[in-house]
């Protein structure tokens, strides 16, 4: 017995498409990665590597996707499984090879929409003034930020992190509810409604911004910044590979949506524009937009020099830390910062859809089950992968599964996917494929790229990643070392901390009495917490007076020793503008993390979904020979 599948979807109109495509581009990567990612490397240095990025495998891969989309639909696939297995003439490895294109983006999704959650929730936080303080309290925003995860030892501003997980679960419903409305009814409507918005919301921002004046630099200075090419840079191998892993997130290459989009086409409607489309848009709002707000504003208001310091908190510290508070600092934040977060949550909105839908599609084209089971299904996984995400976060298992699937799974799958492109399918069919119905021809000299250049590139990129984890030892994982200050919120004044980097003098020192506490918490084999009682003075180290906490940690550690490492951190304390200079005593929260459990609970679910979907390959394309079989006889 053989059933004809149900008609695949198709989009509604070519500039709803257009829109959908930009939408799964445009994300949280133009606006809150791409500003860090480029101030963290030295801003004019990060942008050759960047623009050689977007040449070299960036355009390629992203008519790659589209071509193999198409052919996919045409054939009835819309994900990778399937895709390979006909490119390849039916070869099994090529299907299981395409499993990491449907569990990657499960993975991809889980921690993305976790972030798009802090979007939303943000810009409630901002309409309803939670963090803009009063004159006597101000809201320390790095605090109120690792508070609302999770991630910091206190709770000044946060008892838990139950508003975390309501937001979550809000944009979890609001996900799921597009994906179950379809590809024209939901994914394409939201598109049509979200990136009109966006780009309202870029431009009002942009214009305040520009209008800030000079506060502590002006807004030129902070262009500069960006704009200003650094030619020592290209010497900078990081810089190299941050430029790629930027280009591959920000243009959604390597994650098997894009593919799922083109499926949706017909085999004469155009990919070669539609794909060229794809990257302008979002080369336009990333350079444009992603670097006309936050990196600016931030020069304007802390002054230049600061910049790459701020962003090197992390990669959200830019958009979430010093945004909200440039905003809070110059008046408006009711207004302007819920347009910030809101044009965030809509960027992300759109890209998480455009992920959700690579499983959407597997679920329906190969397991031929309805939309609303598929989405159904989805939501399931989506809560249970989101489990290590939300609960786990303070110990890392959002890097843990950015780092697997955000930058390793993505340069394996682009490897599979130009592999098969260009040498198995053959490059010949492949550019006269991405041709067929195309409303302009593709430059000659990318079809030498995509088969000469684009594949050997990827390899080195994916070496050196990898390499580089070992090298450094993060597929270990350490213990992690925080701290933080009991009653923040009633103290006025500012705190601030700086751990010493590489080449500063007291960095051997600060990495021996880290190594150390770390060795105890791996001994203890749990998390380790203690109070410390300390006097802090703006013009004098921090002092200890007493000291508390778990046996195994009052055993193993003196209290000169934690004394040592809060001053190399060089914590200190400002009182607030006007009031004198004194010395204050506070208790500060230590907390050791052992991660190791929670890590490999972490990493046992990524591959709980790649075993899945292996498995459900495995059946679909045995009962489908079965049944090929059987209509033989
Ligand atoms: N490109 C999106 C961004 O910049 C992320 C994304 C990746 C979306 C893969 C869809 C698929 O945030």
């Amino acid at each position: 017995m053989s059933h004809s599948p149900a008609p695949r979807e198709s989009w509604g109109t070519r500039i709803g498409l257009i829109f959908a495509a930009a939408g799964n581009a445009v994300g949280i990567g133009n606006l809150l990665r791409f500003p860090g990612q480029a101030a963290t490397h030295g801003g004019g240095a990060f942008m050759i590597p960047y623009v050689v990025s977007l040449l070299l495998f960036g355009l390629p891969m992203m008519w790659v996707a589209w071509t193999v989309g198409r052919l996919g639909g045409r054939w009835g696939h819309g994900t990778i499984p399937g895709i390979f297995d006909r490119m390849t003439g039916g070869k099994p490895w090529a299907k299981y090879a395409g499993v990491i294109g449907v569990a990657l983006p499960m993975v991809f999704i889980i921690y993305y929409a976790y972030i798009e959650a802090w979007c939303l929730a943000y810009s409630w936080f901002s309409l309803k003034g939670t963090y803009v303080g009063d004159g006597q309290h101000v809201v320390d925003l790095a605090v109120f930020l690792d508070e609302f995860l999770g991630m910091a030892p206190t709770h000044n501003y946060f008892s838990g992190i139950g508003v975390a997980l309501l937001f979550f679960l809000v944009t979890l419903v609001l996900n799921v509810w597009i994906l179950y409305r379809g590809i024209s009814g939901g994914i394409e409507l939201l598109a049509k409604i979200a990136i009109p918005l966006l780009l309202l919301f870029c431009l009002v921002l942009g214009v305040r911004v520009l209008t800030l004046g000079t506060i502590k630099s002006s807004v030129l200075d902070g262009l500069n910044f960006l704009w200003n090419p650094d030619f020592k840079a290209l010497l900078d191998f990081d810089v190299w590979l941050a430029a790629a892993g930027q280009i591959f997130f920000t243009l959604s290459i390597g994650f098997g949506s894009l593919e799922v989009f083109g499926s949706y086409l017909k085999e004469h409607d155009d990919i070669a524009l539609t794909g060229l489309t794809t990257a302008s848009v979002n080369e336009f709002v990333e350079v444009i937009f992603g670097s006309m707000i936050a990196i600016p504003a931030a020069a304007v208001y802390f002054g230049v020099e600061r910049v790459p310091e701020i962003a090197s908190a992390g990669t959200y510290a830019i958009g979430m830390v010093s945004m909200p508070e440039i905003l809070r600092g110059i008046g408006g934040v009711h207004l302007f910062g819920s347009l910030w977060f809101l044009l965030l949550f809509f960027a992300a909105f759109t890209s998480s859809v455009a992920i959700g839908q690579v499983v959407m599609s597997f679920l329906q084209d190969e397991a031929r089950l309805s939309r609303a089971s598929s989405a159904g299904i989805v939501g399931a996984f989506w809560l249970l992968g989101a489990f290590p995400v939300v609960f786990l976060y303070k110990y890392g298992a959002l890097d843990e599964m950015d780092f697997w699937s955000g930058t390793i799974g993505l340069v394996v799958f682009a490897i599979f996917e130009i592999v098969i492109f260009a040498w198995i399918w053959g490059i010949d069919r492949g550019w006269k494929e991405l041709h067929k119905g195309a409303d302009i021809t593709v430059p000659g000299f990318f079809k030498p790229i995509m088969k000469w250049v684009t594949p050997p590139l990827l390899v080195v990129i994916f070496v050196t990643w990898f390499m580089g984890a070992i090298l450094s030892d993060s597929l270990v994982p350490r213990p992690s070392l925080h701290f933080g200050i009991e009653g923040r919120a009633e103290i006025h004044g500012s705190f601030s901390h700086h751990a010493p980097g590489e080449g500063d003098p007291e960095y051997a020192d600060f990495q021996r009495v880290e190594e150390h506490l770390r060795q105890v918490i791996d001994d203890a084999g749990h998390d380790l917490r203690g109070w410390l009682q300390v006097t802090i003075h703006p013009a004098a180290p921090v002092a200890i007076s007493g000291f508390a906490g778990d046996p195994a940690l009052l055993e193993r550690v003196r209290p000169a020793e934690l004394q040592r490492w809060l001053q190399l951190q060089h914590l200190s304390w400002e009182p607030p503008p006007g009031e004198p200079a004194h010395s204050l005593q506070v208790t500060i929260a230590f907390e050791g993390r052992y991660r190791k459990t929670a890590i490999w609970i972490t990493r046992v679910t990524m591959l709980a979904f790649l075993f899945t979907f292996g498995l459900m390959t495995w059946a679909i394309w045995r009962r489908r020979a079965a049944e090929a079989a059987g209509g033989a006889a």
